[in-house]
């Protein structure tokens, strides 16, 4: 069995998701927690538990969501041994973790994890919650899950644009810390991803033993967690202007503009970074601004009162590693 530990004993199974549920499964009530498309395309997951179904998008990451889930969860009797089992992408694992660590003081969980972005970034870590107020993952807590079990064949009915989302975390990945996997990337394709389940686990493998070991250094996201942030704060400000990219599509945009800014900078070489834009292109992202700069400066700046005057941007220096920069709002205009 291929297995990755992550940390505090939570580790990433890759293989069939219902040989390694039967090896993995504690011998209690299990109560399955996911969302409308997996009870379409993989009824067959679910069928074997009790099991609630939650609603899809950012709106069903709510405090809505969490009252319902407590909800019948006490109307079915869950208790302190019932074992919660999250199954679908990053949306539903973040409620599905957020529900067991806080529903009596805290139930063991589980996730299987369903989409590309889920399986090399959402599902692994610890981290969970719901957005509140418009503002994203506001509540939630740090608490790592038993097991994540990673299982490629089920990417099989993502649909495309999810697909490319999850891509744009995996080259993140790959520029932060992997210099192997973004050649690999280099030499690999869309469509070869898609359809090529050995090398697709190879990739997901690469990105979480990046994420768990920078994960196991920085839990709580003191200090060197925050590089896993690379191409986030533009996306972040866009998501907040905008719906009309999806999380990935924004983090693609955002990778693009910090490498274009460090390239300015000469922080980066010339030659790394064009390796980098041409990646993005090569796996069919858009790297247009899709709002004003001026709106998305404004949205990045919006964050001042929770952040103080200053804020961290995490560089590209070279394929597989970046710095940490402390820059200042009113600087922030140089940079995007
Ligand atoms: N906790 C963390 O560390 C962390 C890290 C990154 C992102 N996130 C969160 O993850 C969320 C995004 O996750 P996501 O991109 O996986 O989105 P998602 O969970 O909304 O899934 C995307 C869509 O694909 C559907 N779907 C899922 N698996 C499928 C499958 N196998 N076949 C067909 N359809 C399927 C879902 O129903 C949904 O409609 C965001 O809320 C983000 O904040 C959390
Ligand atoms: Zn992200």
């Amino acid at each position: 069995m291929n297995r990755i530990d992550v940390t505090n004993g939570n580790c990433v199974y890759f293989g069939k998701a219902e040989a390694l549920l039967k090896e993995l499964l504690p011998d209690r009530r299990v109560i399955v927690i996911s969302d409308n498309s997996i009870d379409r395309f993989h009824h067959d997951l679910l069928a074997p538990y009790e099991y609630i179904l939650i609603g899809q998008g950012e709106q069903a990451k709510s405090l809505i969501t969490l009252d319902h889930l407590y909800r019948q969860l006490i109307e079915m009797g869950a208790d302190r041994t019932s074992f919660i089992l999250g199954i679908g992408g990053g949306i539903t694992t973040d409620i599905a973790g957020f529900v067991a660590s806080t529903y009596m003081r805290g139930v063991d969980f589980g996730f299987i994890t369903t989409t590309l972005l889920g399986a090399v970034d959402a599902s692994v870590g610890g981290k969970n919650g719901v957005n509140v107020g418009g503002f994203k993952n506001m509540v939630g807590t740090f608490s790592q899950p038993r097991f994540v079990i990673c299982d490629a064949s089920l990417l099989a009915t993502l649909p495309t644009r999810e697909f490319r989302a999850g891509l744009a975390e995996v080259i993140k990945t790959a520029i932060l810390g992997d210099a192997e996997l973004f050649s690999l990337l280099e030499r690999s394709s869309f469509d070869a991803l898609r359809s090529d389940d050995s090398l697709l686990e190879e990739v997901i493998t690469r990105c979480v033993r990046v994420k768990a070991s920078v994960v196991a250094e920085d839990e709580r996201e003191g200090g060197r967690r925050r590089i896993l942030n690379l191409g986030h704060t533009l996306a972040h400000a866009i998501e907040k202007s905008t719906s009309k990219l999806s999380h990935g599509e924004a983090v693609a945009v955002g990778l693009y503009h910090i490498t274009r800014y460090a390239l300015a900078e000469k922080m980066i070489a010339e030659q790394d970074a064009a390796r980098i834009f041409a990646l993005i292109e090569q796996y069919g992202f858009d790297t247009e601004l899709p709002v004003e700069r001026r709106d998305l400066l404004k949205a990045i700046e919006g964050d001042k009162k929770r952040s103080g005057d200053s804020l961290h941007i995490i560089i590209p220096t070279s394929i597989g590693s970046v710095e940490d920069r402390v820059v200042a709002f009113k600087d922030l205009e140089v940079i995007f």
